[in-house]
């Protein structure tokens, strides 16, 4: 028979002819997708050697930059559009600023440590996020400042974390400063920076934007006040003291164990035994952004740096999981 007139039944046909229907690819999800603690001490860029900075390391600190590596591996695939970060050396006394210049540029210097740092850095801001953030810190009852003076001066924590979290510098960023009364006022609560997160939250949302948060933070944040002839000399690398270590420890026990709610008692209680930088507020910020999950922390890497305590951990948020 002629195939012209040969009609082939339909349940066969649909497994013969009809080819199977090409999978439907899933729409990124908008939203803050994944969240770090990143601490930025600039012994990291210095052992990291890249070209933008000016000192020059034998290495060092080698199991925190591994615990870096694969951060970026992990920022590669989630494919954000904007990496936010928190800050605590871009300190505001009065409120929060954001960072709304579209391309800063200029040399950041480490005041502390000048000889490991000098980074000449040259990024692009999501502006149009960072102007929602203004709008919406606002509409949270925060005082709120947008930065809009073209030759800032990008601050050492800034640039740490986000050189470490993505040193090809191809994602547009938000830098959000730290309102440092905290450190100034003892009874001082880190409840505003829930306020902020929440915030963020909604102006990431608003906006559409797919964002990874990184909070710029060391844990125990006492370091030595001589420095070794070599710095990076690994032999005299060290906890400052064991009071420190178990502070960190114990924190990082309800990282790994407990949903990221139990931090809600935990920070503060790390912050009054161990002279802790979370003081600052980054780390309640992004817990807070990313509305505490209930999920624990993935601890990539702990290490000293001078003697501070320092772990790279990722959040992520309800609802997805690393495959
Ligand atoms: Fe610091």
């Amino acid at each position: 028979m002629s195939r012209v007139f040969h009609l082939t039944p339909p349940g066969e046909r649909a497994r013969t002819e009809q080819p199977a229907p090409a999978p439907v690819p899933e729409e990124p999800r908008a939203g803050i997708v994944a969240g770090y603690l990143a601490p930025h001490p600039p012994h990291l860029i210095y052992a990291d050697n890249p070209p933008q900075n000016e000192p020059r390391s034998t290495g060092g600190w080698e199991v925190l930059r591994w615990a870096y590596d694969e951060v970026r591996r992990r920022i590669r695939d989630l494919k954000p559009d904007v990496l936010v970060v928190h800050a605590p050396h871009w300190i505001t006394m009065v409120g929060h600023h954001v960072n709304c210049v579209p391309n800063p540029r200029g040399v950041s210097v480490e005041p502390i440590f000048p000889n490991l740092f000098r980074y000449h850095f040259d990024f692009r801001t999501d502006v149009e996020l960072a102007e929602a953030m203004v709008s919406s810190f606002e509409e949270h009852g925060l005082v709120t400042r947008a930065m809009r003076e073209p030759g800032v001066r990008v601050d050492y924590a800034t640039i740490g974390a986000l050189h470490m979290a993505n040193p090809r510098w191809d994602i547009p960023v938000v830098s959000i400063s730290a309102n440092n009364n905290p450190y100034f006022y003892a009874d001082a609560e880190l409840e505003q920076m829930d306020v902020l997160g929440t915030a963020t939250r909604v102006a990431i949302e608003r906006t559409g934007r797919r964002a990874v948060l990184l909070a710029s933070n060391s844990l125990s944040h006492l370091h030595f006040d001589r420095e070794t002839e070599l710095p990076e000399d690994m032999g005299r690398e060290y906890a400052y003291n064991n009071d420190q270590y178990r502070a960190d420890m114990k924190l990082l026990e309800v990282v790994r164990s407990r949903p990221s709610s139990a931090l809600r008692t935990a920070i503060p209680e790390h912050i009054e035994a161990s002279e802790a930088e979370t003081k600052s507020g980054s780390l309640s910020w992004l817990l807070s952004a990313l509305d505490w999950p209930d999920t624990t922390g993935d601890i990539l890497g702990y290490g000293t740096i001078i003697g501070t305590g320092n772990a790279v951990v990722e959040w992520l948020p309800d609802g997805s999981r690393r495959g």
